[in-house]
């Protein structure tokens, strides 16, 4: 029987983010991709894509005209814009509703903007307050996908983490379950997600596993079965250095661990997540952990 596939356009599909939607959404099969990306950009990063089915639409993010134009006919806009672009977002919505898209999907993707209280605890995250704000104003249907940590990122040099040199450095209290989910995993989660009618107007929470840097430093040791060289800093030198910072930007990757230690890491439990609730399918299992992604774990923030 042939079935209709849902136009989907990805804004940033060439990004560490946006490159696993895309793959996500691809790998789906229910769904005929289109990648916004900024005109001038490199394309040959998305030569891969075009090979397997999506279609790119180079973009002037300047001039509202182009990008409505170019979302016309698109049912779903997924947002994957690093932290350079998310105060354009509103900008996005706004030509979404004018180019008639149906829902639209924000650059979410880490910790809850919606928890409460985040705003006051965590305000370097305002652009995607905003970006928020805007999306609930718009009437568009939305999806607020929250992930948590990437795993790619987390345990790499950007949080201190030398895994094949086997050296950590640890801040605060490492007692604090957070979240922490793969790249892949974001990638083929969300693609399924947005075909669940659950998943509109909602939040979907993707949780790949809830743990602490203690669980974290014995599940490494016993994946690599090398026994990690631990510093320790205390919850006092990280307030130190985040008073020290001239602004939030210069003090974001400290913020992000003292959230971490406060508890604020962790999105919910793993049995109230979406994958959990839909483990049954063969799209919702679980293919990166922390104890499978550690023998092969780069030092540098990386996807692979
Ligand atoms: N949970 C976590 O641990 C974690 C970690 C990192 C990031 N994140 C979140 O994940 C999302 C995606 O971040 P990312 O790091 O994957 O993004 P990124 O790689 O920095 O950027 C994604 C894409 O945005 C496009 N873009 C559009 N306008 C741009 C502009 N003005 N300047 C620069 N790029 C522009 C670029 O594509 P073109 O060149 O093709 O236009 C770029 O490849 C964000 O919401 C971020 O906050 C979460």
């Amino acid at each position: 029987m042939a079935t209709t596939k849902h136009t989907v356009a990805v804004i940033g599909g060439s990004g560490m983010l946006g490159k696993h939607i895309v793959t996500g959404l691809l790998e789906n099969g229910h769904y005929d991709v289109t990648i916004l990306s900024r005109k001038g950009s490199d394309e040959s990063k998305l030569a891969a894509f075009v090979t397997k089915g999506a279609k790119i639409a180079p973009v002037d993010y300047e001039s509202q005209e182009d990008l409505v134009s170019a979302l016309k006919g698109q049912e779903i806009v997924i947002s994957t814009v690093g932290a350079a672009a998310l105060a354009e977002q509103p900008k996005y919505i706004e030509a979404a509703k004018a180019a008639g898209v149906r829902r639209f999907v924000p650059s979410e993707f880490g910790l809850d903007s919606g928890a409460p209280g985040v705003r006051e605890y965590f305000p370097a995250l305002g652009y995607k307050y905003a970006t928020r704000d805007a999306l609930l104003a718009s009437g568009l249907e939305y999806t607020f996908v929250i992930t948590g940590f990437f795993l790619e990122t987390q345990f790499t040099s950007l949080f201190f983490w030398d895994v094949p040199g086997g050296k950590v450095t640890v801040k605060g209290d490492t007692t604090q379950p957070f979240t922490v989910t793969s790249l892949v995993d974001i990638g083929r989660w969300t693609a399924a997600a947005l075909r669940d009618p659950a998943s509109k107007n909602a939040t979907v929470y993707l949780v790949g596993e809830n743990l602490t840097y203690d669980d974290a430093i014995k599940t490494v040791e016993a994946a690599t079965g090398k026994t990690l060289e631990v510093t320790r800093e205390s919850k006092a030198d990280l307030e130190a250095a985040i008073a020290a910072a001239p602004n939030l930007w210069a003090s974001f990757l400290d913020l992000l661990l003292r959230a971490i230690s406060d508890g604020r890491g962790l999105t919910v439990e793993k049995d109230k997540a979406w994958n959990s609730q839909h483990h049954h399918h063969h799209h919702h299992k679980q293919l990166r952990s922390l104890a499978t992604w550690a023998p092969t774990a780069s030092f540098q923030a990386a996807d692979a």
